[in-house]
């Protein structure tokens, strides 16, 4: 059991400290750029050592109290150590390192809207423990059970303390603020997005914060070119349903079929033309060669565009793409080989779409030249 004292330099996109002895890395969770701390060393692998905070011998200026009680115990938050100005100093560092390591981009500085940074989540997955529900511990299938999250909008957290949910394994659940819904058993939820009402199914892809969701829409719209647009990984057709009158036609792509009601509810009254399959098969079928396109929106999972959709966009004719993104390494990925097929990136920006924890949501706008 190996204890030494080492000075954190930076924090990584996991959201641990980062400092170096003999020049090998040492990972510190919960730990903060300039503070000395005492670690053990847990975990011994040929590049990296993987460290447990025992002590802090110099703490930094932006340390605080985490709000929850069960913070150092559950896996959902890992910034919670320190005050909300300085997460956001952390994650623009981490984006700027990202993409000058993964997409060769130096990143001038750039806007990182804020959240509200508790009551905030609206859709949470838990899981069932021995007497309760709760959180996965962190890199463990242990759950930890909980009576309140500091970070749920209130209605999630009566739902906990009220004890009523359904005998499952896992519980999928949405709440727009007044009611809640329970996936796989409510078959539909909806939320009011600016002056909508969005349907979704509860058991699929929705959004967790909505409080900012109208800064991402905001954005959507005031960087889309028409009047022919691609939303693709739709989803339920969020980004459509809002897009200005000026956009007259709009193709949508998404893997899960079951979006297909919802997508027409949310953009009733629209020229949309859905496709529910893949964006490989979509592509390979040669489906989008009968369009031409002036902006096509992206919203991929964590994993980023395929090879297949990389090299579609590089050879569709189209003037603007908009890439949303959950995982900043994929996007600094997918953005360089953009770059250096004809796209160049013309504004990015930041969303806090998740507050107290180490994720971040990047928008991205990228025109062909
Ligand atoms: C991050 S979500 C974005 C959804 C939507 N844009 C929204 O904001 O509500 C990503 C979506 O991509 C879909 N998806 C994942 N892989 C896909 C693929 N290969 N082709 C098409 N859609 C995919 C998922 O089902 C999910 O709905």
């Amino acid at each position: 059991m190996t204890i030494i004292k080492i000075k954190i330099d930076k924090i990584i996109s996991s959201g641990d400290g980062l400092g170096f002895l003999d020049g090998k890395a040492h990972f510190v969770p919960q730990a903060l750029p300039n503070e000395i701390v005492e670690v053990q060393v847990i975990e011994n692998k040929k590049g990296f050592n993987r460290c447990k905070l025992l002590n802090i011998i110099k703490a930094s200026e932006f340390r605080t109290e985490p709000i929850c009680k069960y913070y150092n115990i559950c896996g959902g938050c890992n910034m919670q150590h320190t005050i909300y100005n300085n997460q956001i100093t952390i994650k623009k560092d981490i984006i700027q390192d990202i993409f000058r390591r993964n997409g060769k981009i130096e990143l001038e500085d750039f806007e990182f809207v804020e959240s509200k940074d508790i009551n905030y989540r609206n859709r949470i997955q838990l899981h069932r423990g021995n007497s309760g529900i709760g959180f996965k511990r962190r890199q463990s299938n242990e759950v930890v059970e909980i009576n309140n999250c500091p970070l749920l909008v209130e209605k999630l957290n009566h739902f906990i303390l009220n004890k009523s949910y359904p005998n499952e394994n896992k519980i999928t659940l949405f709440s727009n603020g007044i009611n809640h819904f329970i996936g796989g058993k409510d078959s539909e939820a909806h939320a009011k997005i600016l002056n909508k009402d969005i349907y979704f199914n509860p058991g699929g892809f929705f959004q967790s914060n909505i409080s900012i969701l109208p800064k991402l829409i905001d954005l959507v719209n005031r960087y889309v070119v028409g009047p022919r647009v691609m939303d693709l990984y739709c989803g339920v057709g969020l980004f459509s349903a809002f897009l200005p009158e000026s956009i007259q036609s709009i193709v949508a792509v998404e893997l899960d079929s079951r979006v297909k009601p919802f997508i027409d509810r949310n953009t009733n009254g629209r020229n949309i033309t859905f496709f529910p399959m893949s964006l490989e098969e979509y592509i390979l079928r040669g489906e989008h060669e009968k369009s031409i396109i002036d902006t096509i929106i992206v919203d991929p999972p964590r994993k980023g565009l395929s090879d297949e959709v990389r090299n579609f966009l590089k050879h569709i004719s189209c003037k603007r793409v908009i890439y949303i993104s959950c995982d900043p390494t994929t996007m600094a990925r997918d953005i360089k080989d953009l770059n250096e097929h004809g796209y160049k990136l013309i504004e990015f920006k930041c969303l806090d779409f998740y507050p107290n924890t180490n994720h971040i949501e990047s928008f991205g706008v990228l025109d062909f030249e």
